[in-house]
């Protein structure tokens, strides 16, 4: 597929058929991700595919927006929005969050290395692993679309009990969880930024 129209392509999508992805798919996805650009050459990424239903109940059950919600427990989430449509979106959407895990064909973890905590960082230059990782991300939605399979990226509350569920090393932390399939119903429509309003010539 030629890359704009992979660009074009790319949507996120939360509802998936219960069509397996190819392995050849995927692991041109994962070869794409790795070929994005890092800091100091570093690529300090690690990939978990979770397949197993009950191994996924098993890593999500405390993550606290990928837990089973009861109606109260989605009333009680979305008290405090600031209005009603953000409330209407939370009680829409956090279920939605729950299902996409459980049911999408594929579940990706993507994984950084972050050397200092969060709370060490001082300077936009100790997020570098961060921005690295997010490029790696974007080839894989790219990537995505170009093999026609669509996702989303989910990005964890907290991730202490998910880096314990996924065994992950102490300087390493979950960047997004990417659940991976085919879509199921229609994709929703990205609303257009204008290039022009965007851009500015020599200052602001
Ligand atoms: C940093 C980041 C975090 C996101 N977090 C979530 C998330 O937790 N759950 C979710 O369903 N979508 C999440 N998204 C997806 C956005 O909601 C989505 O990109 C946006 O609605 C625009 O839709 P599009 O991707 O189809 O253009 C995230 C996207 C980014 C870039």
């Amino acid at each position: 597929m030629e890359f704009y129209e992979a660009v074009n392509k790319r949507r996120s999508v939360r509802e998936f058929q219960t069509r397996p992805v190819e392995k050849g798919k995927l692991r041109r996805v994962l070869e794409a991700g790795l070929k994005a650009p890092s800091h100091n050459h570093l690529r300090e990424w690690e990939f978990i595919l979770i397949k197993d239903i009950d191994r996924r109940k098993e890593v999500f059950k405390l993550e606290p927006s990928s837990r089973d919600f009861t109606d109260e427990m989605v009333n009680e989430w979305a008290k405090d929005a600031p209005n009603e449509s953000v409330k209407d979106m939370y009680l829409k959407a956090l279920p939605i969050q729950r299902r996409m895990l459980m049911n999408a064909p594929e579940l990706l973890v993507v994984c950084f290395r972050l050397k200092k905590t969060l709370k060490e960082c001082r300077t936009l230059f100790d997020l570098n692993c961060f921005a690295s990782v997010w490029a790696c991300i974007e080839n894989i939605l790219l990537a995505m679309a170009a093999e026609g399979l669509y996702g989303v990226t989910k990005i964890p509350y907290e991730t202490i009990s998910l880096k314990k569920a996924l065994r992950l090393p102490e300087d390493y932390e979950v960047a997004a969880i990417i659940p991976i399939g085919y879509p199921e119903g229609h994709l929703v429509r990205q609303k257009t930024v204008s290039l022009q309003e965007k851009t500015h010539h020599d200052k602001w």
